[in-house]
């Protein structure tokens, strides 16, 4: 059985109140309501509020993700955040190759060959995002961008290191656009996604690789993209931002 997991990012929405607030409701509505979620979730907080979300998290099944690191162990990096010092409160998974950090932060795929290096180096979780623009989908180049995207980054690591990994399939076009790929859409992208891992290593790996998919998932698509056989759950930008809606999307 594959992990099924629910990645909230909060991306670059939360300050130390609504963070703190969202968690303490989340977990007080989660035991009130005694919700069985049978799930993996992980909330993806911003820098300053990881050390304390970690903390409010102590003793929970859920988990914290870091949104973003450098791709240098340490030194004169001014205003940038290390792997370590995330290892050091206690952070053990972050999102990497999201779009808007290629877009926004120029990140390619030498910056991103590091970053997955460095966290690797220190035993994180990746949740490494892939997902091609709408001009590529036009084109019907999506099949081509994501094995690239692939090949380039995750596929250079050796077959030990894929149980870290989780992949994101976020087409860019869906992503805080409303337009959510159908569930037809996305499911055609996460198995050709699973065959290029059983391809590149094999079927012990590419049945246990958690795929997940981002893109405008709110609480009333979940459920239909979440019954897809390749889609192992979901990575959730603006609907993670709403308890009650996040809690329906952990649900489906
Ligand atoms: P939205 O859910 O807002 O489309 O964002 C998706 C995303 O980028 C998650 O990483």
């Amino acid at each position: 059985m594959r992990k099924k997991v629910v990645i909230a990012n909060w991306k670059m929405n939360y300050d130390f109140h609504d963070t703190t607030f969202f968690i303490r409701n989340f977990l007080k509505i989660v035991f009130e309501r005694k919700i069985n979620h049978n799930k993996e979730i992980i909330l993806a907080p911003s820098f300053p509020f990881l050390h304390i979300s970690n903390q409010i998290l102590q003793g929970t099944t859920l988990n914290i993700a870091a949104q973003n690191i450098h791709h240098k162990d340490k030194g004169s990096y001014t205003g940038e955040v290390s792997a370590s010092m995330l290892k050091s409160i206690g952070i053990q998974k972050v999102i990497l190759g999201h779009s808007e950090r290629r877009e926004f932060f120029f990140e390619k795929k030498n910056i991103l060959l590091e970053k997955m290096k460095i966290a690797l180096k220190y035993n994180f979780n990746i949740i490494f995002c892939v997902g091609e623009s709408l001009y590529e989908r036009s084109n019907n180049q999506q099949f081509k961008t994501v094995e690239c995207q692939l090949k380039e980054t995750v596929f250079q690591c050796p077959s030990n290191n894929i149980k870290y990994f989780y992949i994101a399939y976020e087409p860019i076009w869906a992503i805080g656009t409303g337009k959510t790929a159908t569930f037809e859409q996305a499911q055609t992208m996460h198995e050709f996604i699973r065959s290029l891992f059983l391809e590149k290593y094999g079927e012990s790996v590419s049945n246990k690789i958690s795929i997940l998919y981002g893109g405008s998932i709110n609480d009333l698509n979940a459920k239909d993209l979440f019954s897809q056989k390749d889609i192992d759950g979901g990575l959730v930008g603006n609907s993670s931002l709403q308890i009650e809606k996040f809690l329906k999307i952990v649900q489906s």
